[in-house]
């Protein structure tokens, strides 16, 4: 039976960086009609409604109702060890993070660990993910998994080392080509479910490796890589002492076939000019993941610099080196660091940020991210008056910007009324 969602409604005709706030699409009294896990109409709710009298009606009154969350770069290994305290890049990944991925050989602890993932996620409102996994081929099994049984819509891959890493959580060369073209054939393509080659970074593979993941990429080009760039200064130094023949990080992942148009790089906070206008003529995605840039001392990425150059940016939350599941707290930590570099973003690109802008990242645009008929219904629902201090400045709004912007800076899982998952409330 077909279902009419009514709201104040909330999408995108086109990027708010190029168009300003006009790019959006808004409707205080609209409907989304969805059926058979699709949207098949927009509009006016009175209208749908009349145009529909079969349709069950789910009346939200003042709430908005948006396009799900699409967070871009997440490692779903790295719930258990969120809010790890007190280090940088290198030492929290010794310290915490390659301990926690190493249980994730036993299907048992992967399998929770991904169900639990996946069910936060959906509690905030993030109806598609892209995380790394572990190396363990059952680290990604569990998590596709988990997404299958929920319809989600997700990307993930096998995170491949064969060098810097501890006993147990290194491949080699081979191996991470062939698990990962197994996991490929397995996965890709079923229901909802996308397979992306997973180098971690420069300094857990060798040459060797690097090799055979980007000689696996041009095998399958329509698939995505995901990766990181550039996340801190002492990272970078240390790629330049792995690397010397290179010219700088990006060229690393450029020389073993890692750089292309279907490239997710996480971070990219301390980019050369050569490496951005690199990025930009490959059309690369970068993903920003500030509430991780702030907490593991990272950096302020230029936003506003590399958006008005032209570059395809996507937001996450980058679990568990960021230290929050809300895509509302990642918008207000994006707002916060461009603020810090002398750039106000608007609540209009900051929502488009968290939906169109990582659907586009992810190349899912065609399928999830918008309104718009045809998509796949995977939606949110937000109260924007969800608490007594946020609902008291929503209420002094004069309109949709200032009223969402409190929610934006303040708001969490209560703020998320419903998320709906391929035409399902969940
Ligand atoms: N660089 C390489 N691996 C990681 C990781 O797991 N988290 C973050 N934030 N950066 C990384
Ligand atoms: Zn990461």
């Amino acid at each position: 039976m077909p279902e009419l969602l009514i709201g104040q409604t909330l999408t995108y005709a086109a990027d708010p960086f190029d168009e300003g706030p006009g790019a959006a699409r808004h409707d205080s009294r609209g409907g989304v009609l969805i059926d058979a896990g699709r949207i098949v109409a927009t509009g006016p709710a009175d209208r749908l409604r009349a145009a529909h009298p079969d349709a069950r009606v789910q009346d939200y009154g003042q709430a908005l109702i948006s396009a799900g969350f699409v967070d871009a770069h997440v490692h779903y290994p790295q719930t258990g060890i969120i809010a790890s305290w007190g280090k940088r890049l290198i030492d929290w990944l010794n310290t915490y993070t390659f301990p926690e991925e190493s249980r994730f050989g036993d299907p048992a602890h992967a399998q929770a660990m991904a169900a639990l993932c996946l069910d936060l996620m959906l509690a905030q409102g993030t109806t598609t993910l892209c995380s790394f996994c572990t190396i363990h081929t059952e680290s990604v099994d569990a998590l596709f998994a988990a997404a299958r049984s929920r319809g989600m819509r997700v990307l993930a891959g096998k995170t491949c080392m064969d060098r810097n890493a501890p006993d147990g959580l290194r491949d080699s060369a081979q191996a991470a080509y062939d698990q990962s073209k197994a996991l490929l054939e397995r996965w890709h393509g079923v229901d909802r479910l996308g397979y992306v080659i997973t180098p971690r970074f420069a300094p857990t593979s060798t040459p060797d490796q690097l090799a055979a993941l980007g000689a696996l990429w041009s095998e399958y080009p329509e698939v995505p890589m995901q990766t990181h760039l550039s996340e801190q200064r002492e990272e970078i130094a240390w790629v330049a002492a792995l690397f010397p023949g290179s010219r700088d990080y990006l060229d690393v992942y450029e020389r073993f076939g890692l750089l292309g148009a279907r490239g997710l790089y996480g971070h990219a906070i301390h980019l050369t000019d050569r490496e951005r206008s690199r990025l930009r003529e490959v059309g690369a995605a970068l993903i920003h993941c500030p509430t991780s840039n702030a907490f593991i001392g990272s950096g302020l990425f230029d936003m506003a610099g590399l958006k008005s150059e032209g570059q395809r940016i996507g937001l996450a939350t980058d679990i568990g080196g960021g230290s929050s599941f809300s895509m509302l707290r990642t918008m207000a930590a994006a707002y916060d660091i461009a603020q810090l570099r002398g750039h106000a973003l608007h609540p209009a690109q900051l929502w488009w940020l968290a939906t169109q802008g990582s659907a586009r990242a992810l190349g899912l645009d065609d399928r999830i991210g918008t309104l718009q008929p045809g998509m796949e219904a995977d939606l949110v629902v937000i109260d924007l008056a969800s608490t007594p201090l946020i609902a008291q400045r929503a209420a002094r709004a004069n309109d949709l910007w200032e009223a969402l912007f409190p929610t934006i800076m303040m708001g969490d899982d209560r703020a998320v009324i419903a998320t709906w998952v391929n035409g399902r409330k969940v």
